[in-house]
């Protein structure tokens, strides 16, 4: 059912913890599971994101996405990391069952909501970041995979 990828990043998850004084942090929450996702994200004074951190009470594919997200933004600009979608993730991990696609919608949240945190924080403004949700559930049904 799970590929070796998924299956790997839930039992090893990478980047697990927490970042004190983060750039910006995130928390969203899915509310057809209840499932929530924290994600924190380093960012130096060239935008460039030195580290990012993650917790999660949610599923093992929650946990196997945001692992996999926070490998994939780790290192790139902001702009790079707004198109470290769900869909990217789940490539970069083989794929997701579809009954958990709406998981891997958590981390990208997560992510977003970090990012917005950072810029209300500097003052900026990011762009092709809007407000995150906190409540994902409404728009998966809407999603093409
Ligand atoms: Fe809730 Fe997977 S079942 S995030």
């Amino acid at each position: 059912m799970y590929s070796e990828k998924v299956m790997d990043h839930f039992q090893h998850p990478r980047n697990v913890g927490e970042i004190e004084n983060a750039s910006g942090v995130g928390t969203v929450g899915n509310a057809k599971c209840g499932d929530i996702m924290r994600m924190y994200l380093d960012i130096d004074d060239n935008g460039i994101i030195t580290d990012c951190k993650f917790k999660t009470f949610g599923c093992g594919a929650a946990v196997a996405t945001s692992s996999m997200a926070t490998e994939l933004v780790k290192g790139k600009t902001i702009e790079e990391a707004l198109k470290v979608t769900n869909k990217a993730v789940m490539e970069a991990l083989d794929g997701l069952p579809p009954v958990k696609v709406h998981c891997s919608l958590l981390a990208e949240e997560a992510i977003h909501a970090a990012l917005w945190d950072y810029a209300e924080k500097n003052g900026i403004k990011i762009e092709g970041l809007s407000k995150p949700k906190s409540d994902i559930s409404e728009d998966e049904e809407e999603e093409e995979y």
